[in-house]
């Protein structure tokens, strides 16, 4: 997986796959030419590198030159479209076979169809590399087609997201929640989620488990759930949870197993309010490593507690939660923190596992600060 700005792309086309496809739309412009020299035209700046080696793998006469249009802003179409640099051949009475790396919605084909038929060709053909039948709504025919591909953004290969990406001689897709996938880059991806009550651990796991395609798993959350629905296991917390004590570890380590196992086939997971003693962490441990999986790193939210606990206060006038109701329930919550939990710190340094970012800020500023942290163990 790569990273351009602020967005993920995963491999989708291969170097040598792209260059089949260039081979094979080569070959068949040449054989529908007969002796008359057509100009190509690349449509700048995306074609270059198809138009380069489309020109290798063509063997017969012709002329090439180029005019420069733009399209995009971003990663979707903006549907305006500028001429930016004119054509400075003379194509009256020529056939022209305009070359684009990709074509989608067809937005700019109308446009070179008008200003080709302007100036009088005797024959218009269009080649791209990339065709996305699903996004095209013109019915301009398409001549030369190297592939078609989904409806998905593309990078590389002369193709760029905001101007980055052109250089790469592989196409790579868009990741979204299905399309990336740790497993690929041989690895789970299990992050501990770290951080006093308040500090913003379901806050911020609602936007990395998408980012990530994680599987969260909140114990305060499972908890609460089965406190709602009044199940054993939600009898034998509520005490626990009401004084904001922690639930012996017993009772959380299995609900905890059973979460994971409820979920065979993630390719990772956020583990946010666990574990919470070092019994729990050697728990975890034990457990994953049964799997051949391991913990890839512990991150923590901090933040000082007297604004926690204005967030906490804040946050009980309507979560209904018992242990956001008052001060002194909150505070306990922090000594539970303080003697239990904070020695996992220690844990997770010894093993070179922990990590800490700034939890003050607005919830965008934190989520960049993680995303940041768990890119570069990605990369890696
Ligand atoms: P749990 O549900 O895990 O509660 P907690 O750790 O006390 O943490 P919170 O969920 O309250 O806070 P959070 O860090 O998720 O922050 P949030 O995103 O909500 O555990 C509850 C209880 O269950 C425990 O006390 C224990 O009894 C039991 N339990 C759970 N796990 C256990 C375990 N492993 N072992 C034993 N017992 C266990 O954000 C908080 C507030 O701040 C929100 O209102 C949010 O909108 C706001 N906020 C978030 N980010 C920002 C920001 N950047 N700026 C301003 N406001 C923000
Ligand atoms: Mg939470």
């Amino acid at each position: 997986m790569i990273r351009i700005h602020d967005k993920h792309f995963v491999p989708f086309l291969s170097a040598s796959q792209i260059d089949s496809a260039v081979a094979k739309l080569a070959q068949e412009i040449a054989d529908d030419v007969d002796e008359e020299v057509p100009i190509f035209i690349g449509v700048l700046n995306g074609s270059f590198m198809f138009v380069s080696d489309l020109m290798k793998h063509y063997h017969k006469p012709c002329e090439l030159s180029f005019i420069k249009l733009s399209s995009y802003q971003g990663t979707t179409s903006t549907g305006t479209i500028n001429e930016l640099i004119g054509l400075g051949v003379e194509v009256k009475n020529r056939t022209v076979i305009v070359i684009e790396d990709i074509v989608d919605t067809g937005n700019t084909l109308v446009v070179l169809k008008k200003l080709f038929e302007d100036k009088e060709v005797k024959a218009l053909k269009i080649a791209t590399l990339f065709f996305k039948p699903e996004a095209y709504i013109k019915d301009i025919p398409i001549d030369y087609i190297g592939m078609e591909i989904p409806n998905k953004f593309i990078v590389g290969y002369g193709l760029d997201y905001d101007e980055q990406g052109r250089n790469l001689a592989e196409v790579y897709q868009l990741a979204t929640e299905n399309t990336y996938n740790p497993i690929n880059s041989n690895t789970m991806i299990n992050i501990v989620l770290f951080g006093k009550p308040g500090a913003g651990k379901g806050t911020q796991a609602e936007f990395l488990k998408d980012q990530y395609n994680l599987v969260h798993i909140s114990t305060g959350d499972v908890f609460r759930y089965n406190l709602k629905n009044n199940t054993e296991l939600g009898q034998q917390a509520k005490a626990f949870m009401d004084r904001g004590d922690l639930v012996p570890d017993a009772l959380t380590i299995s609900m905890l197993q059973a979460e994971v196992e409820k979920n065979a086939g993630a390719t990772g997971f956020l583990f946010d309010g666990f574990p919470r003693t070092i019994a729990q962490a050697e728990a975890l441990d034990k457990f994953l490593d049964s799997k051949g999986w391991g913990v890839t790193a512990t991150i923590a939210l901090e933040a000082n507690d007297e604004i926690l606990i204005q967030r906490l206060l804040e946050r009980g006038k309507t979560s209904g939660r018992a242990d956001d109701q008052d001060e002194s329930k909150i505070r306990n919550r922090y000594d539970e923190y303080n003697e239990k939990t904070a020695p996992l710190i220690e844990y997770y340094t010894q093993k070179d596992l922990f990590y800490s970012v700034n939890g003050i800020g607005t919830i965008e500023e934190v989520t960049r600060r993680l995303s940041t942290i768990i890119d570069d163990f990605i990369d890696k």
